[in-house]
């Protein structure tokens, strides 16, 4: 049993109860940690609060807005974590973004600006919050992230996302040197598809969770809760060893050829 008492977990990117951060945040809190929920947009405020009690969080548990693209709004929810906990020791990155034209016209037809914002919101946040909450893990700590193997290989209408994965990978890297030192971990779940609401904007979906059911090693597709299961693990002391890694919860979709 993985005990996450004591321990302040801050999760960007729940957006509903579909959402693989929430069932991130869900085992966390499950395990004892106290929550912070970061979420985009003001629409978003009353259903983050909610979904707080809900997970049965009590106390200090909040949640703020940080639109990842303004860097005030990054400063600004971490000056407000801070000031709530002495130390916080997870932080878990599940946000990315591509204008729809990106996901479903022909790749070659990427425009730069949708290029850019991809990058920016997929990418850079990783970075940006990263740097934000790195002073107050001033125990240690975990950084997660969510990839997809699009990163490595082509995948129908993945397009700028493919691009946007393998950077944030890469990142994933570079901010695990970085962090060392200071005892803080950096990792990525590589996450078979699921229907999110961020799903739901790759153009036909449906093929690729198809395709997953008949090659993937257990031959379905993967659910929100076994992502969570391995985040928290991630999360946790179990994993004060692994740094720097992409963990790939696909149900067994990226060791098959054919
Ligand atoms: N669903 C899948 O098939 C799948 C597979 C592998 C990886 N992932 C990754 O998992 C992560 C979470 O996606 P999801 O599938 O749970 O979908 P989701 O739509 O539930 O979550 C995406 C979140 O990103 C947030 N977001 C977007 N722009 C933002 C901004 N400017 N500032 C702050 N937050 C912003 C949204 O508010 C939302 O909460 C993403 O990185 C996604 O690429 C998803």
């Amino acid at each position: 049993m993985i005990d996450m008492k004591g321990k302040v977990a801050v999760v960007l990117g729940v957006a509903n109860k579909r959402s693989i951060a929430y069932a991130i945040a869900e085992k966390l809190a499950a395990a004892g940690a106290t929550l912070v929920l970061c979420y985009q947009t003001e629409r978003l405020k009353r259903e983050s609060e909610d979904l707080i009690a809900e997970l049965g969080q009590t106390g200090k548990a909040r949640a703020i807005q940080m639109d990842v693209t303004k860097d005030a709004e990054i400063e600004a929810a971490f000056k407000e974590i801070g000031e709530a906990f002495p130390a916080i020791h997870t932080l878990v990155h599940s946000v990315a973004f591509a204008p729809g034209d990106a996901m479903k016209n022909d790749f070659l037809l990427t425009k730069r600006e949708d290029f850019a914002v991809a990058m920016d919101i997929s990418v850079y946040s990783l970075i940006a919050v990263a740097r934000a909450a790195a002073p107050l893990m001033t125990e240690g700590g975990s950084i997660l992230t969510l990839t997809h193997y699009g990163s490595t290989k082509t995948f129908p209408n993945y397009n700028v996302m493919g691009l946007a994965k393998a950077a944030l990978e890469a990142a994933v890297r570079y901010l695990a040197v970085s962090l060392g030192p200071k005892k803080i971990r950096v990792n990525a779940i590589s996450a078979g598809a699921i229907k999110t609401l961020a799903a739901r904007g790759i153009g036909d979906l449906q093929t690729m969770l198809d395709r997953t059911t008949e090659r993937a090693a257990l031959q379905r597709n993967v659910e929100q809760p076994e992502v969570g299961g391995v985040a928290l693990f991630l999360a946790s002391d179990l994993a004060s060893g692994i740094t720097g890694e992409v963990t790939f919860v696909d149900c067994g979709f990226n060791i098959t050829g054919i």
